[in-house]
């Protein structure tokens, strides 16, 4: 794996959404390996208590917030605490998702609604709650996405409704908080191997291998894969990337097509 200078976020303060596991709990524990003070905020109590232990026991300090990006004043409370504790905040990355593969017509409108309220609504609330306590000029924002914002998936409408409305949000911070020096960015990671998005949407081995098989590099990607974008992208060295949606996904998304094209090759044999 590649490596960062171990200073590069020394007397950073990190606010992570959806840190409590997956993706944004391997980002939080770059961001400290890194020199950054972390705060997570994520539902579930115990998860999050792990979470915080784990970094703390590499010697970095780290603080724990539950709460549901979908309530508002959870995130207020959870950024007042942050700033009394570290001060402004100087990276904020909105990761905290939700997603279970349904056709639409299997998936009632609460179905719809809680996964566009976690991802879309909940990443919203955390930017407005977050923009008081945002260093300015400096801060730099992170939304997780996915490439169901720019390509439809069968049997995800909610994910693919909200992602494409994370990005265009996203995009539209970059333009509005731009000018006060805040940078706002987009990952798009593609599948993630041990991520409970893979669990859910990939749960058997020939539906690893079909995933496998979409992506040109030949492998899933590793969590740490989208750490060091993270990594990058709240770096001097990306201090002129703003509003960018950057893909980490081994070439997944070139691949709209492979699908036909297997059932072409399984044809062949
Ligand atoms: N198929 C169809 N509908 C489903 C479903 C499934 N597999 N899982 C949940 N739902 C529906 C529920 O039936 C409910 O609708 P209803 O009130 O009409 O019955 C609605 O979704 C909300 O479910 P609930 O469990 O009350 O919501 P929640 O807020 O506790 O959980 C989810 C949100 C549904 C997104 C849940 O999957 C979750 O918590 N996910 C977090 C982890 C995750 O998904 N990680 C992967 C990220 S890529």
């Amino acid at each position: 794996m590649p490596t960062f200078h171990p200073h590069l976020l020394a007397g950073k303060t990190a606010f992570v959404t959806g840190g409590s596991s997956g993706i944004c709990l391997a980002i939080a524990e770059s961001f400290a390996a890194h020199g950054a003070r972390l705060m997570l905020l994520a539902r579930k109590q115990d998860k999050l208590d792990a979470a915080v232990a784990a970094i703390r026991s590499t010697g970095a300090v780290a603080e724990g917030f539950a709460a549901d990006v979908r309530h508002y004043e959870s995130l207020e409370a959870a950024f007042a605490k942050t700033s009394e504790l570290f001060g402004p905040i100087d990276i904020l990355v909105c990761g905290a998702a939700g997603n279970f593969p349904a056709p639409i017509n299997a998936m009632s409108p609460n179905g719809f609604k809680a996964v566009v309220d976690i991802d879309l609504l909940g990443t919203y609330n955390t930017c407005r709650a977050a923009y008081p306590y945002l260093r300015k000029p400096g801060a730099s924002i992170i939304s997780i996405s996915a490439n169901h914002a720019h390509q439809p998936y069968a049997f995800q409408a909610h994910v693919c409704a909200a992602k494409a409305g994370v990005d265009l949000l996203t995009q539209t911070i970059a333009l509005e908080w731009g000018p006060e020096g805040i940078r706002a960015n987009v990952i798009t990671p593609g599948p993630i191997d041990g991520t409970e998005g893979m669990r859910r949407l990939a749960p058997t081995e020939e539906s690893r291998r079909n995933a496998i098989a979409s992506i040109p590099l030949g492998r899933m990607g590793a969590k740490q894969d989208i750490a060091n974008l993270a990594l990058f992208l709240s770096s001097p060295a990306a201090a002129f990337i703003n509003g960018a949606i950057l893909v980490c996904d081994g070439g997944q998304r070139l691949n709209t097509g492979r699908n036909l094209s297997l059932a072409w090759e399984t044809s062949k044999k």
